[in-house]
């Protein structure tokens, strides 16, 4: 295994609800560095092009809005394994499917508002934690 980094995002409902305290403390007990953060509002056109990859789905329209209805928290995640270590922690993407013990299945909310996301594969790390950081960042 080698050292990874990926990106975490803390989105809308979790802010909302202020879990973030909660959140951060998870990712940092569960041994992973937090190389760079910050908090921030997509703008429509930026939720759009972060989930380009989704936009013939049928959730895609309310996705963007559900991105854009608040603040989130971006993160460049560092550890050995950090891509599939940070989904572990995640949890599946629907919250009544999610293992004991996952952020989605102590925190989400539904299927939509599941409190957070991460890159699902080192291909995707490579473009999100760009999209999100500059190399001055971290
Ligand atoms: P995320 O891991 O950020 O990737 C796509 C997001 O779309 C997902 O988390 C959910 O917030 C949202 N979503 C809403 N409905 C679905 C669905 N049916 N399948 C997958 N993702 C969905």
């Amino acid at each position: 295994m080698s050292i990874e980094r990926t990106l975490g995002l803390i989105k809308p409902d979790g802010l909302e609800r202020g879990k973030q305290g909660q959140l951060l403390d998870r990712i940092l007990q569960n041994g992973f560095k937090i190389l760079a953060m910050k908090q921030l509002k997509l703008t429509r056109a930026q939720a759009e092009a972060f989930y380009a990859e989704h936009s013939a789905r049928p959730f895609f329209d309310s996705l963007c809005s559900y991105m854009t209805s608040g603040p989130i928290i971006a993160m460049t995640l560092e550890k050995e394994n950090a891509i599939a270590d940070w989904r572990t922690l995640m949890g599946a993407t629907n919250p009544a499917k999610a293992d004991p013990g996952t952020i989605r299945k102590d925190f989400a909310v539904d299927m939509e508002k599941n409190t957070v996301h991460g890159s699902d594969s080192p291909a995707s790390a490579a473009r999100e934690v760009p999209f999100f950081f500059s190399q001055l960042e971290y």
